[in-house]
């Protein structure tokens, strides 16, 4: 197995791009494919101030190192879930890659600032842990990116996240979500703009990315989310992977391509019918947000 580059013995294959890479030129693949996906969807411009979401795990330290790597301008943003030994861990792995590489980490802890963590957050509130947390994931992201002054608010989903969640929005046609689902969310009153500059590259990839640069990650998945749908798409989709290389690119490009402009006037149109929650000032389309809602909820007695 040799290096398509430089024909020096490779360390990975790579077999939808029908391509083995050394370790330098595997490297320069995965900036490259940044830079491309950056590019290529409008996602930065120069001079941009970036705060990029960083769970601790492979894929947002990675997207942090190439964005620091590219030149970016780009800060941390850790929020602590309260989920036991796995937000302990995961939050060590952030701030340890912060202080190696002298990079801003912002951190917020939801049970300090909003008093509620995710495990009994979500018992009291009576609401699917996955979905509490991403409920407030976007919540903090949102409000962390305005307070700072940020220009985009960039995470760590990379193709085989996309493809899966493709696939599930897909199955039970859930078009408003198909309308929104874009490497590239661009900013609008009260939400700063989304990018996710990993859409090229895969799972398997950052892994070896992050063991190649020494990059320190929690290797352990959320405990919360074992056995949740979307890992049950990205296993079809690895199954059908393996038997025609390159499938989960061509779903997920052919819909950006092809497909997802046909679903975003419905997206539109629930975005214009929004206006300031009465609690946090975040736009929503009732009285109050999901998140306000979600902590009065997770926080009585
Ligand atoms: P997930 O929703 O766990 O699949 O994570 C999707 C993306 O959200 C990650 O790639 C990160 O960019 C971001 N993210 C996940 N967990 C956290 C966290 N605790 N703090 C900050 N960002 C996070
Ligand atoms: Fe949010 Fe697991 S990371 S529930
Ligand atoms: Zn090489
Ligand atoms: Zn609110």
């Amino acid at each position: 197995m040799k290096c398509r580059v430089c024909r020096e013995p490779a360390v990975i294959d790579i077999r939808r791009h029908n391509a083995n890479f050394c370790a330098e030129h595997f490297l320069r693949h995965c900036r490259d494919q940044v830079q491309k996906a950056i590019e290529g969807h409008g996602m930065l411009t120069e001079g941009d101030r970036v705060l990029v979401a960083v769970s601790g795990g492979k894929d947002s330290l990675a997207l942090w190192d190439l964005l620091l790597d590219l030149g970016y301008d780009a800060d941390g943003l850790y929020i602590g879930l309260g989920i036991g030994e796995y937000s302990d861990e995961s939050g060590r792995c952030t701030r340890a890659f912060a202080e190696r590489r002298g990079a801003r980490l912002v951190e917020v802890d939801l049970r300090t600032e909003y008093g509620f963590d995710i495990p009994s957050g979500s018992r009291a509130a009576r609401r699917a842990p996955c979905s509490a947390c991403g409920l407030s994931k976007r919540h903090v992201f949102d409000r962390a990116a305005l307070d700072g002054g940020y220009d985009a608010v960039a995470t760590g989903h990379n193709l085989d996240d996309e493809a899966a969640v493709l696939l599930g929005n897909v199955l039970r046609w859930q078009t408003e979500y198909l309308g929104r689902q874009q490497p590239v969310l661009e900013a609008r009153p009260g939400f700063p703009r989304k990018v996710k500059p990993l859409v090229r590259l895969g799972e398997r990839e950052m892994a070896a990315y992050c063991v190649l640069r020494g990059i320190d990650y929690i290797v352990e998945e959320c405990p919360m989310a074992a056995g949740n749908r979307h890992i049950g798409y990205k296993e079809a989709l690895n199954a059908i992977e393996e038997r025609s290389p390159g499938s989960k690119h061509a779903f997920y490009f052919g819909f950006l391509e092809r497909a997802a402009d046909r679903f975003t006037a419905e997206a539109e149109q629930d975005r214009d019918e929004l206006r300031p929650c009465a609690t946090c000032g975040a736009p929503t389309p009732g009285e109050e947000c999901a998140f306000c809602r979600l902590v009065a909820r997770a926080t009585r007695d």
